[in-house]
């Protein structure tokens, strides 16, 4: 058995530990096949685009890996981890304040919006592997929780019903007084129960609570961390209920995450060589996370931007080492080790703020009205609570000072029907 190993972090900043280096960046296979609109255009990424580039990179030496690539060898929802990417140029009015813009400057946006009409984005990624693990140990019940228009139930509930499971999802706060966007999927596929916000406080005990009611015996319920998952149920109970996470904040969800990573570095996406950062706007931080353990076990000189917009550096980082110390656990049985699975802080992501903070679920005035601009523009269709924070950011980085520092490429999260729940809640802004 051979182990990666990672010493210090690709994108370090130990002066010591760096050295500098002149990387020719070459985005090859793409023809520039523009749209132009104004001053934005877009095109497919299937052109040419050649870039140089300093930067400082922390020299690191990887053991071959062998074996790791094995955990990808499995079943998954999606037929294939193919997504189409859009190459954004130029900015309209105000994308995230940038000042002097540079004229070509783009980023690339990675349109798993697309992927499905309502399971878009990031949802799918994460139930890529965990739907057919759980399909596989023959779970009958699935329980998860999130807010109203939680875009994670729903797709947990479109999910299960197309793989023969029922979804059993516990919704914070009071049932709405018009069912709109994700909480109506959520309904018309799943089985919605509204819990008092004081009760949902304590996500894991109403969790075990509600799974244990309807699994009538506990040991019919399966928790998916800790190899639980192959723990067999009571003699003559034919349901077998396993609990979901919060946002799928769940080991076994990094597994599409790491399979997206093997796709995107392929040579005709963007190759193993050219720096990238990678901007997602994040609520559990499960995403970003799961990127930069693909990027990680993968030995890639790319970094993932993690933009916070639900909880703190300090909880994202506790976030981290949680999903990390628990993937490492659950595959450490397959014929790998990674080193850096020790600490969250060790892998390859940025958190940073997004550039109005607020508290989670606000939107500031004139913010539909860019991500109005942006559609009609570009025609890609963002929400202000997520993905326009992760597109300010992205902007940002490619029109700003370490504009030279890689490419820039944002992941679409999906995410809007929540539009729905907003023009409900903020209709005149609409
Ligand atoms: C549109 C959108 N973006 C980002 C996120 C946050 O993803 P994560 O919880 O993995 O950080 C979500 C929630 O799943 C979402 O619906």
């Amino acid at each position: 058995m051979r182990k990666l190993a990672m010493q210090g972090r690709v994108w370090g900043s130990s002066a010591a530990a760096t050295a500098a280096l002149i990387v020719p960046l070459l985005c090859r296979g793409r023809q520039a096949r523009r749209l132009v609109s104004g001053r934005v255009s877009w095109r497919q990424r299937d052109g040419v685009c050649g870039v140089s580039a300093s930067q400082e990179r922390t020299l690191v030496e990887f053991e071959e890996v062998n074996g790791w690539p094995q955990i990808l060898d499995r079943s998954w929802l999606l037929p294939s981890a193919a997504t189409k990417t859009t190459e954004v140029v130029g900015r309209e009015g105000d994308w995230g304040s940038v000042e002097g813009e540079l004229p070509g400057s783009c980023f690339h946006v990675i349109r798993d919006d697309l992927l499905h009409p309502i399971m878009g984005g990031n949802k799918l990624r994460k139930l890529d592997a965990l739907i057919p693990l759980l399909q596989a140990r023959g779970v009958t019940d699935v329980v998860t929780c999130g807010g109203c228009q939680s875009a994670h139930t729903a797709a947990v509930a479109v999910a299960c019903a197309e793989m023969g499971m029922k979804a059993h999802l516990l919704l914070r706060g009071e049932r709405p007084a018009i069912p709109t966007g994700y909480n109506l999927v959520a309904g018309m596929y799943g089985y919605v129960t509204y819990i008092p916000r004081s009760e949902y406080a304590d996500r894991q005990t109403m969790l075990q609570k509600y799974a244990m009611q309807l699994a009538g015996d506990p040991s019919c319920v399966i928790l998916l961390n800790s190899k639980l998952l192959t723990e067999s149920s009571a003699p003559g109970n034919s349901k077998r209920v396993a609990i979901l996470n919060e946002g799928a904040g769940d080991c076994h969800a990094i597994l599409g995450l790491i399979r997206l990573v093997n796709y995107l570095s392929q040579p005709s996406r963007f190759g193993n060589q050219e720096r990238l950062r990678i901007v997602v706007d994040c609520g559990t931080g499960t995403t970003a996370i799961g990127l930069a353990i693909g990027i990680a076990l993968n030995g890639l000189p790319w970094q993932v931007v993690g933009v916070m917009l639900a909880d703190t550096q300090e909880g994202y980082e506790k976030q981290a080492d949680r999903l990390l110390s628990e993937f490492s656990q659950e595959y450490s049985a397959h014929t790998w080790e990674v080193d850096l699975c020790q600490k969250g802080s060790s892998l390859p992501i940025l958190w940073r703020e997004r550039f109005q903070p607020r508290k989670f679920g606000r939107i500031l005035p004139g913010e539909v009205q860019t991500c109005q601009g942006i559609a009609r523009e570009t025609g890609i269709l963002l929400d202000p609570i997520y993905t326009l924070a992760g597109w300010e950011v992205a902007n940002k980085l490619c029109h700003g000072t370490g504009a030279g520092d890689g490419e820039v490429v944002l992941l679409h999260t999906g995410g809007t029907l929540g539009l729905f729940g907003l023009a409900q809640r903020y209709p005149l802004q609409f």
